[in-house]
């Protein structure tokens, strides 16, 4: 999550004169393999890629050139976010610790539109254009008139919407000659997805993974492994905040939040290290609307308008990257869709949470946000979407939710996973545990029709495979998957230490 401010640790830096680092021989050694000739090659080679992908798949439409911005859209801007200790609005430079001037910008940006870099198309056309498949097969299982359409990101390297966010992150650091990414993750989709995109720039790369995530999804570990990053269970015994919360419970399952704490502990108090995070900042939710973009076209090209979009949300990266340019298009007048986000009933941020100013993270480092919040040190249950385990909801999300733009339920898992074999048994696909949310939402929409006889156009987002998930699926398939239950005493308990701001 966000950023530097960090108090504590981030003080190394902010008590000096904040200043941007000067180009280091890594940066310049990097630009050289751009150097003009090469660029004109690598420029040829790319717009190659990008034709045989567009010829190879038949639904295809043209990668988009530029991410959306919805900030540019809204009359209301959203409220910005404040530094911990002076309760003043963040200014740009308190962020260069963590952050590459470039995100640093886009962050705060409220241009309509923002330049994709051609080389960041050129990652992209790896597996871009994503398929837009209708899932006939689940429509016949359930028996519904309408008719559902799923985006589907799992075909990028890492299975997941991640590296959309990974590539342009990491490229922006590589400009700025960064030598090491610290990250934390929850699913292990965000850290894999650095660790690919790190890789493809020889950036070193650190990974703290929830210890609940750890322990379930070793291969995870093995893909980041592979990739070429250095992974710790989080909480860990290498950072203050891991130690102390290991003092206070020893067999912490951890949290996203808690492992956001220790990734920014150690950007903060390195020189050479910057930070990346894989959701809730609005440059990431900026890169992921690639997703929307193509789908618009895609939905055009046959001559579809969806009634209902519906997203699982941790941070609410992919949930925002499928809507917001729908969103544009809702504001324009030209379509209506109702616009659900789907949450886990054990982390329900946006249903039951507060729209407050809380911290990013378990430590308080990171810039106060006004979001959805259950409190910045909930732990939520190990529930199997592990990038579901988040106390807080994007800013920009929470805003729109809060204007009336969009709706918001809360699902169990197993009824999720129930959702999501139906989906397997009959689409073929097995979804990683996030999105067996959206899923099981477009499912009671779809019977909710079959009951009033509406043929409405469901679109849903379909974040990620499941592959290195399949012990959950064994648990549901065992009938040992149990549904845990939100506690509203332990949500009280965090919800009395979110800060007080007027
Ligand atoms: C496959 C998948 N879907 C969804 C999420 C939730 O994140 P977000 O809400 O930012 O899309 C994650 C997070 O790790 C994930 O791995």
């Amino acid at each position: 999550m966000a950023a530097s401010l960090v108090p504590a640790a981030a003080s190394i830096h902010t008590s000096q004169q904040p200043q941007l680092k000067q180009k280091s021989s890594g940066e310049q050694q990097w630009m050289g393999r751009f150097s003009p000739n090469k660029k004109l090659n690598h420029l040829k080679y790319f717009k190659a890629r990008v034709t045989m992908s567009s010829m190879n798949n038949s639904r295809s439409v043209e990668i988009p050139r530029q991410w959306y911005n919805l900030v540019a859209d809204l009359q209301i801007k959203p409220p910005p976010p404040l530094h911990p200790k002076t309760l003043q609005p963040v200014q740009p430079q308190d962020f260069s610790p963590l952050f590459p001037d470039e995100l640093i910008k886009q962050e705060a940006s409220t241009e309509r539109f923002i330049e994709i870099p051609d080389e960041v198309v050129d990652i992209y056309s790896l597996w871009r254009p994503t398929p837009l498949i209708r899932a006939k097969r689940l429509e016949k299982l359930l028996g519904t008139p309408a008719r559902i359409y799923y985006k589907y990101e799992g075909v990028s390297p890492a299975g997941s919407h991640k590296p959309n966010t990974a590539v342009p992150q990491v490229w922006y650091n590589a400009q700025q000659g960064v030598k090491k990414i610290v990250t934390e993750t929850g699913a292990g989709q965000w850290g894999s997805s650095l660790a690919f995109a790190c890789g493809l720039f020889d950036i070193d790369c650190e990974v703290w993974q929830v210890r609940a995530s750890y322990d379930q999804k070793p291969y995870r570990k093995l893909m980041m492994q592979t990739w070429g990053a250095k992974v710790h269970p989080s909480p860990s015994n290498i950072t203050n905040t891991g130690r102390n919360i290991l003092a206070m419970d020893p067999l912490s399952p951890g949290s996203l939040g808690i492992a956001i704490s220790e990734a920014v502990e150690i950007a903060a108090a390195n020189e050479d290290t910057k930070y990346c995070l894989g959701s809730v900042l609005n440059h990431v939710l900026l890169h992921q609307t690639v997703i929307g973009e193509e789908c618009i076209k895609q939905m055009e090209a046959i001559g579809e308008t969806p009634d209902v979009i519906i997203g699982c949300t941790g941070g609410g990266s992919n949930f925002a990257g499928l809507a917001f340019p729908f969103i544009r298009e809702k504001l324009k007048g030209k379509i209506n869709p109702l616009i659900r986000a789907v949450e886990p009933t054990a982390c329900p941020s946006l249903t039951k949470g507060v729209y407050a100013y809380d911290y990013g993270d378990t430590a308080g480092m990171t810039p106060l946000m006004k979001m959805h919040t259950l409190g910045h040190d909930f732990i939520p249950d190990p529930i199997h979407s592990g990038g579901l385990r988040y106390h807080g909801m994007a800013p920009l999300i929470s805003h729109i939710y809060e204007l009336g733009f969009m709706e918001a339920v809360a699902i169990p898992q197993i009824e999720c996973f129930k959702g999501a074999i139906q989906f397997a048994r009959t689409e073929g696909l097995i979804p990683a545990p996030e999105p067996t949310h959206a899923i099981a939402a477009a499912v009671r929409e779809a019977l909710h029709c079959k009951e009033t006889g509406e043929s409405k156009v469901i679109l849903l987002a379909m974040c990620g495979h499941g592959h290195f998930d399949l012990p959950a699926y064994e648990k549901y398939l065992q009938g040992t998957m149990v549904d845990l239950s939100f506690s509203d005493e332990r949500a009280q308990a965090s919800l009395a230490n979110v800060p007080l701001v007027a």
